[in-house]
C-alpha cells in the first residue's frame, strides 16, 4: 500500500450496510451506515440485500466525503466474508470486488466476528482479553489460545440480541428492541429501587460453559400474559440473561488465567451489562472494557481495521477465493498477528 493510502471496510452481514475507514497507520475513523428497519416482522434476507444494493453508491460517496478523500486515496478494500445472511454478504462482496478491481488495489475478505474483537482491542488498548461477544445473531465467550480465537462457550440456540428483539416484537416494539428494553428496565428500577426478582423468576440460561435463550423468551412472554408490567419483565429479562453471560465470562477468565474482559457486539451498548462486567472484573482483580457504542454495533470500520491488520501480515484474497461463507466460525480464522 502507498504511504498515504487508506483501507476501506465494507460490512454487510445482516441488517446494516456500513462503510468505514482506517488510515495508513491503521487508525479507525467513524463509519457511514444505513440499517434496514422492517415495519413488521423480522429481517428478510432478500429485502435486506436489496436495501444494501440500493445504498451502495451513496454510502461509498459519503464515506469518501467524510475524510475528503478521492477514490484514488483507497489502497485496499476489506469486506465481511462471513458469517451472516447469504444474500446480504453477497452484495458486500460484489461491491468490494468492484471497487478493488476498478481501483486496482488489494481485496481482503475478513471474519466478521474476529473484526468485532480486533476493533475492541484497538479501542480499549487490550492485550489478551477474554471477549464477551453479545450481538443479535451471536453470543460467544472467546479467548485467544494457540493461534486462534477459541470459542469457550456460546449460545446453543438463538443469540441474546435476537432473543431481546423477539421479546420486544411480541410487545409491538419494532427492531431493534434491545435499546427499548434497556430504557424500560431502567425506568422500572429507578421507580422501584428496592424491587426483588421474586415472582419475576425466569429460567437461568447457563448450560455449563454454554448458554440457551429460547426458554427465557417463552417464560418472559408468560409473565406478561400473567399481568406483570412490561417494565418489570424487561428488568428481570436483562438481569437473568446478562448474569448468565457474565457467569460464563467469569469462568472463562478463571480457566484461561487472563485478566482483561472485553465486550463486543450490539448488546454491548447496554449500560447494565457493562456495569455487571465491571463489577465481576473488579471482584477478581481484573479489568473490563467496552469500545464506544459506534464500534459495538456492526460497522464498516471494524472490517477496515481487521483488513489492515491482515494486509500488514501479508494476506490478501484473490478473486477466485473471494466467495462468501455464511457459516464461517470465529475459530476458522488463523490469527497470525499479535
Ligand atoms: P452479528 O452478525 O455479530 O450477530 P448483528 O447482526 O446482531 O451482529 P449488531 O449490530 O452487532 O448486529 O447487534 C444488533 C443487536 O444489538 C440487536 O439485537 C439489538 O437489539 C442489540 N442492541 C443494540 N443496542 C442495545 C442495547 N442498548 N441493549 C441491548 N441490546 C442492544
Ligand atoms: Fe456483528
Amino acid at each position: 500500500m502507498g504511504r498515504n493510502s487508506w483501507t476501506l471496510g465494507i460490512e454487510s452481514t445482516a441488517h446494516t450496510f456500513s462503510f468505514g475507514l482506517v488510515d495508513s497507520n491503521g487508525i479507525p475513523y467513524p463509519s457511514i451506515s444505513d440499517t434496514v428497519r422492517p415495519l413488521e416482522g423480522g429481517i428478510h434476507p432478500r429485502e435486506a440485500a436489496d436495501h444494501h444494493r440500493d445504498y451502495s453508491s451513496t454510502l461509498f460517496q459519503k464515506i469518501l466525503d467524510s475524510q475528503n478523500l478521492q477514490p484514488s486515496d483507497i489502497g485496499a478494500v476489506a469486506y465481511s466474508q462471513g458469517p451472516g445472511l447469504g444474500p446480504c454478504l453477497r452484495i458486500g462482496a460484489s461491491v468490494a470486488r468492484t471497487i478493488s478491481s476498478a481501483l486496482g488495489v488489494p481485496l481482503i475478505g475478513v471474519n466478521h466476528c474476529v473484526a468485532h474483537i480486533e476493533i475492541g482491542r484497538q479501542q480499549c488498548d487490550c492485550d489478551d482479553p477474554v471477549l464477551l461477544y453479545v450481538s443479535g445473531g451471536n453470543t460467544q465467550v472467546i479467548a485467544k489460545l494457540q493461534g486462534k480465537y477459541r470459542v469457550l462457550g456460546e449460545t446453543l440456540d438463538i443469540g441474546i440480541g435476537n432473543m431481546l428483539d423477539k421479546f420486544a416484537r411480541q410487545q409491538g416494539i419494532p427492531f431493534p428492541g434491545g435499546p427499548v428494553i434497556e430504557k424500560l428496565a431502567l425506568e422500572f428500577i429507578e421507580q422501584h429501587p428496592g424491587a426483588s426478582l421474586e415472582g419475576l423468576d425466569l429460567p437461568y440460561p447457563v448450560r455449563g460453559m454454554d448458554l440457551a435463550f429460547s426458554g427465557i423468551l417463552t417464560a418472559a412472554q408468560r409473565l406478561i400474559e400473567k399481568g406483570h408490567s412490561l417494565g418489570s419483565v424487561c428488568w428481570s429479562l436483562q438481569e437473568h440473561a446478562f448474569s448468565a453471560c457474565v457467569e460464563v465470562a467469569e469462568r472463562a477468565l478463571a480457566h484461561s488465567g487472563k485478566s482483561e474482559l472485553l465486550l463486543g457486539g450490539g448488546v454491548a451498548c447496554n449500560n447494565r451489562i457493562r456495569e455487571m462486567c465491571t463489577l465481576m472484573a473488579t471482584e477478581r482483580d481484573s479489568t473490563s472494557h467496552a469500545p464506544p457504542r459506534m464500534y459495538c454495533i456492526d460497522n464498516g470500520t471494524m472490517i477496515a481495521r481487521l483488513g489492515y491488520i491482515e494486509l500488514e501480515n501479508g494476506r490478501t484474497t484473490s478473486l477466485i477465493a473471494s466467495g462468501i461463507n455464511q457459516y464461517l466460525r470465529t475459530d476458522d480464522t488463523l490469527v497470525s498477528w499479535s
